[in-house]
């Protein structure tokens, strides 16, 4: 049922492809429109897909392939945050700057055109996408490998498949139907996790030093640590943006172990439930 619900989804904004194709010749020949065609996000789902990124006046909000600048634009108009959108349609972007410009958000968001792949997205705090699935497939990774940790994704009805959503939400948009043929939305959210996999040094406040090996798949991670050649393997580890948190049995005491990554250091505490939590710290060594 999944599976059908999505065919027709890509069948409507694919069919919505070839009719404004012959309408719309504003791309620059040397790009393809391969992201998908121009579907507007209606107002009601591009509110909620801000309220599920919880973007706030200290996010800069990225849309890739902004279309008309619907989602930036109301992020900047009702939550006061920055914002940036990219297009290959000249005419789309030159739209959507003349609205931020009538809006008076000039000083806070720009529109420009330009392909998705040869967009720095490193500034972002949060990204939206409203894509077709090949597409998302192939921009993972670089979502994946250049956004900073902690930023939040929300994608409008395609999602990374592999890398698994940290939520999701559907519900009820009757006017989709006549554009998509389904009348309702899908929105799906991750936050970008730190990269943490490889060997670590881990010290405990007056304790011995312990070898951390920390194997990562997106934000699912598992690893061992290892003291005076003993070895335990810790204990539901997660890891959500930038705070990792595990359990490890060591010394025949179960420590639940939460701290925050910072590029190759990791600073935080152990709580043994024996009173005050002690300091721990792990810098990386490969
Ligand atoms: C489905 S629309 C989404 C528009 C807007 N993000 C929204 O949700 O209302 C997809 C947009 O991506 C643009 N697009 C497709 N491929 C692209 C690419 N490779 N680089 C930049 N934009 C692209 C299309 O021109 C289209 O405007």
């Amino acid at each position: 049922m999944e599976i059908l619900r999505k065919a027709v989804v890509v069948l409507g904004m694919l069919w919505v492809c070839a009719a404004v194709a012959q309408k719309q010749p504003n791309v620059p020949p040397e790009y393809e429109r391969e992201g998908g065609p121009y579907v507007p996000t209606p107002n009601v789902v591009v509110e909620r897909m801000l309220g599920m990124a919880n973007v706030g006046e200290r996010d800069h909000v990225i849309d890739l392939g902004s279309g008309d600048g619907i989602i930036v634009l109301t992020a900047a108009h009702q939550r006061k945050s920055s914002g940036y959108g990219v297009d290959i349609d000249e005419e789309l972007i030159r739209l959507s700057n003349l609205r931020a410009k009538s809006l008076g958000l000039s000083g806070r968001v720009r529109f420009e055109a330009r392909d998705i792949f040869k967009t720095d997205v490193s500034k972002a705090t949060v990204v939206t996408l409203y894509l077709l699935p090949e597409f998302m497939q192939r921009l993972r990774p670089k979502l994946f490998n250049e956004l900073q940790p902690g930023t939040r994704i929300v994608s409008h009805d395609y999602h990374f498949e592999e890398w698994q959503h940290d939520a999701q939400t559907s519900f009820e948009v009757p006017e989709k139907e006549l554009v998509t043929g389904v009348p309702s939305a899908t929105l799906y959210l991750w936050i970008v996790p730190a990269k943490i996999s490889g060997a670590w040094r881990m010290q405990l406040d007056g304790n011995a030093e312990y070898r951390l090996t920390l194997q990562q798949r997106y934000q699912n991670f598992e690893g061992t640590a290892e003291v005076k050649g003993r070895q335990a393997a810790l204990i539901s580890p997660k890891i959500n943006g930038k705070d990792i948190r595990f359990v490890l049995v060591h010394d025949n005491r179960r420590g639940e172990f939460s701290g925050r990554v910072e590029g190759d250091r990791i600073e935080g505490t152990v709580d043994y439930g024996e009173g005050k939590p002690v300091r721990w710290r792990a810098s990386r060594s490969s």
